[in-house]
């Protein structure tokens, strides 16, 4: 089935100032093609590295059509895999994470070592060659303690990503942290949903009032640099962050795939929880101070944003699974040496970004609904709070025309 010439009139007939037509959300074919030309081609956030902290420390996940699975060898690297059989192709793995000192398929046992070699195979006869049936490699690059992956047969250079992204996040230590909570939904929604809903605080004053007890809503900031300004107090939070050696100011790549930038919280407020205080004792950053670090946004389309805070960091993981369903893992970090019941309690760690998910989680699904209706009409986005969502959208429209055939 070729759909690009579709796909093709479909992106000549858009209107960037108003949101997109049915077509780009509920059709088969569409999300075929965006699994094609943008999940299978880019780097993705699979995890953190200090999940797989140990050997045989693995983690899993569906990109598509393709069950992957990451693993930690003994000689310390971090591997990544086709989780599909050599024989005749069953899951081997279907754990979420967990430590293995070897995958073996459930289907007939055949055994792979964690280097991806298969260790045995029972009864394949005397010129079975072993060595033929490795686990099928994907491309796999830690970067201050996140870990991507990539499907592609060639990986897009992930150097340009690792330095735009490792001096702002490398203080904040993820690296070492531990995952104290995570959380997995699922979105009935296009993933373009979730991602224009996340890009954008139009929504959050009627909807997110857990959020809004510490998040600035800061349409301007939305955007990017040139568009935009940043006000003074932002511009004197930012001196005094990058005099302590704080990267703060804005880095977007040249096709705002990727942001990083600090924001200040609300004024008094140190951390997104409920008070606005910090929600862990021992701090997850360097340089925490008593002002805190407001947050540090990173977003990399199409997988991942995050809110990196003094005392902990939220991580979220986008992942498609049809037209109309995404699912969404956040993870709650903290230092790795911090107690629960002790430095930090769950709920309180936790509160602000489960109730945001849930309510992200309604906005989208009931987005997803009215845009399937015939009698839905794309309108325009608000020149003031919709910057963002624009740029999400010029950022996916513009991949897809450049790689369409
Ligand atoms: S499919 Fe895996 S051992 Fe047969
Ligand atoms: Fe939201």
């Amino acid at each position: 089935m070729n759909v690009y010439p579709e796909l093709r009139t479909r992106l000549d007939l858009r209107n960037r100032l108003t949101a997109l037509p049915t077509g780009f959300y509920g059709d088969v074919a569409q999300h075929q093609a965006d699994l094609e030309l943008i999940w299978y081609r880019e780097w993705l956030f699979a995890g953190h590295e200090c999940e797989l902290a140990k050997a045989g420390d693995f983690l899993t996940l569906q990109v598509g059509e393709y069950p992957l699975i990451v693993i930690r060898d003994h000689d310390g690297s971090l591997r990544a895999f086709h989780n599909t059989c050599r024989h005749r192709g069953s899951r081997i793995c279907s754990a979420i994470h967990g430590n293995t000192a070897r995958l073996t398929c459930p289907y007939h046992s055949w055994t792979y070592r964690l280097d991806g070699s298969l260790l045995s195979a029972r009864d394949m006869g005397d010129d079975f060659d072993a060595s033929k049936y490795s686990l099928k490699k994907v491309h796999c690059a830690i970067i201050a303690g996140y870990v991507f992956i990539c499907v592609a047969p060639v990986a897009p250079d992930v150097e340009a990503l690792r330095q735009q992204a490792e001096p702002y996040l490398i203080r904040h230590q993820i690296r070492d942290a531990k995952v104290a909570f995570e959380s997995t939904i699922v979105e009935h929604a296009n993933w373009k949903l979730v991602w224009e809903n996340n890009r954008e605080c139009y929504h959050c004053t009627r909807n997110h009032p857990e959020l809004l007890r510490s998040f600035p809503d800061q349409p301007t900031m939305a955007a990017g640099p040139g568009e935009t300004a940043a006000d003074a107090r932002i511009e004197a939070q930012w001196a005094q962050w990058e005099a302590a050696g704080l990267l703060s100011r804005y880095s977007i790549s040249a096709n705002h795939q990727m942001r990083l930038l600090r924001l200040p919280l609300i004024e008094g407020k140190e951390s997104l929880t409920m008070t606005g205080d910090a929600a862990v004792r021992l701090p997850l950053s360097l340089e925490a101070g008593a002002s805190g670090l407001g947050s540090l946004l990173f977003y990399h389309y199409p997988s991942t944003w995050n809110h990196i805070l003094a005392d902990h960091a939220v991580t979220f993981r986008v992942l498609p699974i049809s037209p109309i369903e995404t699912q969404l893992t956040t993870k709650w970090l903290v230092h790795r040496d911090a107690v629960e019941g002790v430095d930090y309690d769950l709920k309180t760690l936790t509160a602000v970004w489960q109730a945001t998910n849930v309510e992200d989680q309604r906005v989208c699904q009931e987005n997803q609904i009215g845009v399937l209706s015939p009698a839905y009409e794309p309108g325009p986005y608000s020149p003031i709070q919709e910057l963002g969502t624009l740029q999400f959208m010029d950022w996916y429209c513009q991949t897809l025309e450049q790689r369409l055939p």
